[in-house]
């Protein structure tokens, strides 16, 4: 092998992708993979953490990696494939839940978050899904793990726990670290500016799903909740203007413009102006990958080659790091 650097990551496939993971992960993945040994996956295991309708999971599974082809990650050069059709991310979980505290999963906001929206299925799975978060960078030797600020936490704990496995055994796992994107890193609800644009908003006008038709994509962006000021100005913290703030990053993201410089074509003029434009660049940024995208999911024999052959060589690259953690801990290998 050369020595390029290994980067890992994954979306789970728990709903309609929007805008949000294509700007702050997918876009950014697309130009690592020129540096990098990237491996990209389909996080199905981590989805059942909350109850999925099975169609439905099944369906995203795949929607996801045809989005993964039509964003431009190419699939000779990177592998791409569905957690759950390698096994060794189960195995490696259950050792590295030995070696994690339950005050250190206690702790995450991610369980705290979900365990409080989904009081009737606070399930063990969703525990631990730190755990096989870890067990999915750490299979790979992976060096960087491109995500959004709040998966910081699971980086952390990740980290932490490889640390410690690593201080009892000897150098097995590369402590990997976290990478966040430059731009686009926070794409906002549309609805709700101070929360995080999420494919699982019970409100789909808070969020551009990469599905939508254009015209919906349009209309929403012009319904986006905004603030009586009438002022096109980014200010970094202030809530008030949190709703142009996201318009700015948005406009700055799918353009490649700084924000001060979209900043300075809006002095003076107003917020329909300006959502009419913001409409139209992000209209024309998803229109592309959405004829490719179209392509691609029609094409099924194509995925399920691509799926396949990504699962065979996760499962080669994931063998070595699991056989040495079995003989380490002190398994029969
Ligand atoms: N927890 C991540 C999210 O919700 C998804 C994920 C699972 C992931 N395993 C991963 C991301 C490993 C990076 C690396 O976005």
């Amino acid at each position: 092998m050369d020595d390029k650097k290994i980067v890992f990551s994954g979306i789970q496939p728990s709903g309609n992708l929007t805008l949000g993971n294509y700007l702050g992960a997918i876009k950014n993945w697309v130009s690592l993979q020129e540096d990098y040994h990237c491996i990209y996956a389909m996080m199905d295991m981590h989805t059942i953490t909350v109850r999925q309708t099975p169609a439905e999971l099944r369906r995203r599974t795949l929607e996801i990696l045809a989005l993964y082809l039509a964003c431009g990650i190419d699939a000779e050069n990177n592998i791409m494939f569905i957690q759950s059709h390698n096994p060794a991310h189960a195995e490696l979980a259950w050792v590295l839940n030995c070696y994690t505290y339950m005050g250190e999963l206690q702790r995450m906001t991610q369980f705290k978050d979900k365990s409080s929206r989904h009081a009737e299925n606070i399930n063990a799975g969703l525990f631990t899904y730190p755990v096989l978060m870890a067990a999915d960078i750490l299979l790979y030797q992976a060096d960087y793990v491109p995500v959004g600020k709040d998966q910081m936490q699971h980086i952390e704990i990740c980290r932490d726990v490889a640390q410690r496995f690593n201080a009892i055994y000897g150098d097995v796992f590369t402590i990997p670290e976290g990478l966040l994107p430059k731009v686009g890193a926070n794409i906002m609800s549309l609805q709700n500016p101070v929360k995080k644009m999420s494919k699982s908003d019970p409100n789909p006008k808070a969020y551009i799903s990469m599905m939508d038709d254009m015209n919906v994509i349009a209309k929403k962006i012009k319904s986006a909740v905004t603030d009586s000021e009438g002022v096109i100005e980014y200010r970094e913290g202030d809530d008030t203007k949190a709703g142009i703030n996201n318009l700015l990053s948005i406009m700055s993201a799918v353009t490649g413009r700084s924000i001060d410089d979209v900043v300075k074509d809006y002095a003076g003029k107003g917020y329909g102006d300006f959502k009419g434009d913001v409409a139209e660049a992000v209209v024309e940024c998803i229109r592309p990958i959405r004829a490719e995208y179209d392509r691609i999911i029609a094409d099924k024999a194509y995925l399920t080659e691509i799926c396949q052959k990504g699962a065979e060589s996760a499962r080669r690259i994931s063998e070595r790091t699991l056989k040495k953690v079995y003989k380490k801990v002190g398994f029969v290998v």
